[in-house]
């Protein structure tokens, strides 16, 4: 799918939530202000477990040689969650090279340096890749040993609470391709469905700042010299049926764009669905992984923090029956 369809998809309602990729790559230092913040619990509490459980997690890896990072984000994330992780990780197997994989190459790139600077004579590599592309992992394959497993982790929920349910098929199609038998796949899950807590995380500034960063995009790649990014308001609304927090802009004037010679009219008043905050069920998950030889082999729990609702799951790639 090209940018210009995504945009026209959007403003034509043939599709809704699947602008995740394009809200970090205009001002993405923003997403790091947004972690900042004292509400956003998401980000506290995944981390907060990582570091409580990370040698209890890593004692599900054996002969792990190469770890593939979906989606690193900006520095804060990798320094509290990737960081103290591979630590733990590299005292259970040893070393690994590391490679991230991001649709704003800045981020893995910024990965890459913060991970030379941690990690002694690590190998790392960054790549600018759209993981809903078909095949999308194909470059991150690189060749291991037969003994040798890899390992993809990815943090900050942008698999299972960022994507429609035929986009996680399809990135998980483009996962399962990558990973050989016995590779892992680890990732956190929130299972919080307490609206007031994800509308205080969620319906913030900054929240609203990431979201016209789509629009802020839109305006820089297509050159539209009247269109005005900012002329759009935030709509967080939480789904109670479908267990989604929905962030939607609301165009505040009336706007006509042209894209690939397609004139387009935003009435003002329209709202358009940018992204969501899932929290899907973990049957749900281990649905969709089983569909790719990926079986759930353990689901970690804060057993100290009654009130932290993430987990962290490490699936493995079995051999297709
Ligand atoms: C919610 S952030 C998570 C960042 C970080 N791992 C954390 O724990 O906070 C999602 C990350 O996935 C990346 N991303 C979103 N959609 C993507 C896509 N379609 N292809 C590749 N990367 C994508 C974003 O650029 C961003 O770095």
């Amino acid at each position: 799918m090209t940018l210009e369809q995504d945009y026209i998809d959007l403003f034509s309602y043939k599709r809704k939530g699947h602008m995740g990729k394009y809200i970090y790559r205009y001002r993405p230092a923003i997403y790091d202000e947004i972690l900042k913040q004292e509400a956003y619990y998401p980000f506290k509490m995944e981390s907060d477990l990582l570091i409580q459980t990370s040698h209890n997690i890593c004692k599900n890896f054996e002969n792990v040689r190469h770890v593939l990072e979906l989606g690193p984000g900006s520095q804060t994330p990798i320094l509290s969650k990737t960081v103290p992780f591979l630590k733990a990780l590299k005292s259970h197997v040893g070393s690994f090279t590391y490679t991230a994989v991001d649709s704003t190459l800045e981020y893995a790139e910024h990965a890459c340096t913060l991970l030379s600077q941690q990690f002694d004579d690590i190998k790392t590599q960054s790549l600018e890749i759209d993981f809903l592309h078909s095949n999308a992992f194909e470059t991150a394959k690189n060749g291991a040993q037969p003994n040798d497993n890899k390992l993809m982790i990815c943090f900050g929920q942008p698999i299972f609470a960022n994507n429609n349910d035929k986009d996680i098929e399809i990135l998980l199609k483009n996962i399962g391709i990558c990973l050989n038998k016995d590779d892992y796949f680890l990732f956190g899950i929130d299972n919080n469905h307490n609206e007031a807590l994800l509308k205080r995380a969620y319906n913030t500034k900054l929240t609203h700042e990431l979201l016209l960063n789509s629009m802020y995009y839109l305006k820089s790649k297509l050159n539209l010299k009247d269109f005005n990014p900012e002329a759009f308001n935030l709509i967080c609304k939480w789904n109670s049926k479908e267990k989604k927090v929905e962030l939607s802009l609301k165009a505040t004037v009336k706007h006509i764009i042209k894209i690939r010679e397609q004139e387009l009219l935003i009435d003002k008043g329209q709202e358009f669905n940018i992204l969501n905050s899932r929290r899907p069920l973990i049957e749900t998950i281990r649905k969709f992984l089983a569909k790719e030889n990926l079986i759930i082999k353990n689901v970690i729990s804060s057993d100290t923090d009654t009130n932290n609702t993430f987990s962290i799951v490490i699936a493995q790639k079995h051999s297709s029956i």
